[in-house]
């Protein structure tokens, strides 16, 4: 017997999968996609994958989200694949690659860094890959984050 999950199809947006399980909410953050959002999400949380053993999904009906926004998604779902649906099917599918700059998105963690100061400035963040690791460096004071998951905004 074939037991497949089954989320209705959307017509045409942006299907977000190969999330690492557990991260779909961080996702919506990073997309903006909040309390108060109009658009039409449907997310599964830690669904069996044969890829990845479980996952996340995210459909966003409707809606082409840009590709350097997309690419934000790398910072805590680096195996991300991208579907852009029309007429029900995959136009375009692309993985999402890890920015090596990036603006927002991340807090830095020193309390002294000028991006936490009385009147503070965007933070913005140096990113590298190393050992499968998204390390995340601040702009301003070089502090280093090796767990991004936790300094997402
Ligand atoms: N019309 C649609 N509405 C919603 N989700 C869709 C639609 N078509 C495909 N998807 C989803 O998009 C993803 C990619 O679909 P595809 O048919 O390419 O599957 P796949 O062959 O498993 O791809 P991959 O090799 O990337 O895992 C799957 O998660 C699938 O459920
Ligand atoms: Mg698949
Ligand atoms: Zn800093």
């Amino acid at each position: 017997m074939k037991r497949e999950l089954v989320i209705s199809k959307i017509e045409r947006g942006t299907v977000i999968d190969h999330i690492n399980a557990g991260k779909a909410l961080l996702v919506l953050r990073i997309l903006g996609i909040g309390v108060g959002s109009k658009d039409t999400v449907t997310l599964a949380m830690n669904v069996p994958s044969k890829k990845m053993g479980k996952k996340d999904i995210v459909k966003v009906a409707n809606k082409f989200i840009g590709e350097e926004e997309l690419n934000k998604i790398a910072l805590i779902a680096p195996k991300a694949t991208i579907n852009l649906i029309e007429s029900y099917e995959v136009k375009r599918k692309f993985k999402v690659k890890l920015p090596d700059f990036i603006e927002g998105i991340l807090r830095c963690p020193n309390r002294n860094c000028i991006t936490n100061s009385r009147e503070p400035v965007t933070p913005k963040f140096y990113i590298k890959l190393k050992d499968d690791v998204v390390t995340a460096k601040c702009y301003y004071c070089n502090k280093v984050i090796r767990n991004v998951d936790e300094f997402v905004i």
